[in-house]
């Protein structure tokens, strides 16, 4: 926490009183100053707030996490994990790792039936799939090193949200009436979002009686109110109760990670991105590096043609990360040998524009042959910037709630690889890289970014999507850096998706017309039965002449404030 200024700065905001803030619907807002964009407008608004009242981008971005912890439950959480990539208007940029681990009694085999098969209740239903949780240790990290703010303040609004409730909204209504049968299972689940033995309505109030005191714990103490003490041993107690993993000794050894943010370019940007354990940044970059030789805004978006070389760029990404990406922690991901300028070129050696080729995984130097997340993006005036996306992994995670504790578990043991070439509920397939270890972070997909050009801030973006989050960010970047594409149309514009297995391209109704699909499938493509929604991206631009214009997804009930 920085003293001086800051500190007066501080203490002169903690004389404000907290107010509820207005959330407000609009999905577009411009200004010259501060913008948030998340999926949940009360998150949102707290986000502007602590902008508005002097904090930095990350103390709003932490503000909104913890918000979104109680206001959209499907994905904010504290028992989930995520990334953070940040940029301070100072030049320092860093990628925070906050993902949950395996916990130490799990093992490769863990998730497999007594015939082989995968037991898929048992990873994605209740305490047996949940990882040990990393967003509170996270969001302290990167509010300790980079924030003005205590956690204390920025706990505060979420905390007044779970005390106080508030109105649940249709997006959370339906998604809590589509999920009624899973979250029903859950005795501790049904406390909290069931009234009369349904799911809340909208327009019911929803108040959080124990988040909010694991919300306070939390603020108190920091690491040790979550980690340790009451929290952990709730935490240990549900997963006592019903045969989970997770023990008190694994919450008090869980440990975020600052790592360098991933820096690659893109016709003649800066791009920072996630690193491992994320496949996102890797595979983006893997992605734009095949697609620099090309002339995708001569092409035209929509285009067979490009739809083809999109497609064939994504199914090579997606090949690799299959095959090498896991948590640099336990697997020597050959991370550089992907990158390398020329692996593209070799990777992109048998593209042929008329057809669709055959793709494996390929080789890398340094390779040795052995839905439900939510994504913000915070710019303050200063020019700091966040890019966070954050998971329980399924929506609504494992559906269980940690009774007394309040918050839902996580079902990302899921994203592990329970068995070579099994794929997980993305469709995802993995292998060696990212087979289960005790204390090894699951693959992730999520792909936070920030994109400079001349040293300047120009986009700061990311989404939820599972599997499809890489393509869907990369998308949106082509729109604005190849198409020239507003920021709003770029977030709209229908979108593609290949990730190698299965063998077909996903589209979004308007993504293909009958006579594009008829052209790709002359190519040899196969096209997805029916189109279906391709990640959700929150994004903020920054223009030359100083306007920033923040943009959340309208395939979702997310929100833009900017002042
Ligand atoms: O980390 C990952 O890649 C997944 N747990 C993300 C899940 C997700 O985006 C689901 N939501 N829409």
């Amino acid at each position: 926490m920085r003293a001086g200024l800051g500190g007066l700065l501080a203490a002169l905001w903690l004389a404000v009183p907290v107010l509820t803030p207005a959330a407000s619907n609009d999905m577009v807002a411009r200004g010259a100053r501060g913008v948030v964009v998340s999926q949940e407008p009360h998150a949102t608004a707290v986000g502007l707030q602590v902008l508005q009242n002097g904090g930095n981008a990350v103390d709003a971005a932490v503000a909104t996490a913890l918000a979104l912890a109680v206001t959209h439950p499907q994905a904010g959480n504290l028992g989930g994990g995520g990334f953070f990539v940040l940029r301070m208007a100072d030049g320092r940029t860093a990628a925070i790792d906050f993902r949950e681990k395996a916990p130490k009694a799990a093992h490769a085999d863990m998730y497999l039936k007594a015939d082989g098969s995968v037991d898929q209740d048992k990873v994605q239903f209740g305490a047996t799939a949940a990882g040990v949780p990393g967003a509170p240790a996270g969001l302290l990290l990167a509010l300790q090193k980079y924030g003005t703010r205590s956690l204390k303040d920025v706990a505060a609004p979420a905390i007044r949200l779970a005390r106080e409730g508030f109105a649940v909204d249709q997006f959370l209504a339906g998604s809590l009436a589509e999920a009624k049968q899973d979250l029903g299972r859950f005795p501790s689940t049904r406390k909290v979002f069931f009234k009369d033995e349904a799911p809340l309505r909208q327009g019911d109030l929803l108040v959080q009686s124990d988040l909010a005191e694991t919300l306070q714990r939390f603020a108190d103490k920091g690491f040790d109110g979550f980690y340790r003490g009451r929290t952990a041993e709730l935490m240990q107690a549900q997963m006592q109760r019903d045969g989970g993993f997770v023990t008190a000794a694994d919450m008090a050894a869980y440990e975020a990670k600052e790592r360098p943010a991933l820096r690659g370019s893109y016709r003649g940007h800066e791009v920072l991105t996630m690193p491992p354990p994320s496949s996102g940044g890797v595979c983006m970059l893997q992605m734009l590096a095949m697609l620099e030789g090309h002339d995708l805004k001569a092409m035209g978006y929509g285009s067979s043609a490009s739809i083809h070389l999109l497609a064939e760029v994504m199914r090579r990404a997606y090949a690799d990360r299959s095959r090498w990406l896991g948590d640099p922690d336990f697997y020597a991901v050959p991370q550089d040998g992907l990158l390398a300028a020329d692996y593209a070129k070799a990777r992109m050696a048998d593209f042929d524009a008329s057809r669709k080729g055959p793709v494996q995984p390929g080789l890398p130097a340094g390779g040795k042959e052995s839905e439900d997340t939510t994504h913000f993006s915070v710019v303050d005036a200063m020019g700091n910037a966040v890019a966070c996306t954050t998971t329980i992994n399924s929506t609504f995670g494992a559906c269980c709630v940690v009774d007394g504790a309040g918050f839902l578990l996580n079902n990302e043991m899921d994203d592990f690889s329970a068995k070579p070439g099994t794929p997980n509920q993305f469709g995802l397939v993995g292998g060696k890289a990212n087979a289960i270890a005790p204390g090894k972070r699951m693959l992730s997909s999520m792909t936070p970014t920030i994109v400079l050009k001349d040293g300047e801030l120009r986009l700061v973006l990311g989404a939820p999507g599972g599997g499809r989050i890489i393509t869907g960010v990369m998308q949106t970047l082509l729109n604005v850096l190849d198409h020239g594409m507003s920021l709003e149309l770029a977030v709209r514009a229908p979108r593609v998706h290949h990730q190698w297995l299965p063998d077909e391209i996903a589209w979004e109704p308007m993504a293909l017309s009958a006579d594009t699909r008829g052209a790709l499938q002359q190519k040899g493509h196969v096209i997805a039965d029916r189109p279906r929604g391709i990640a959700q991206v929150f994004a903020v631009e920054l223009r030359k002449d100083g306007t920033r214009i923040g943009v959340a997804d309208p395939r979702s009930g997310g929100s833009a404030l900017a002042y």
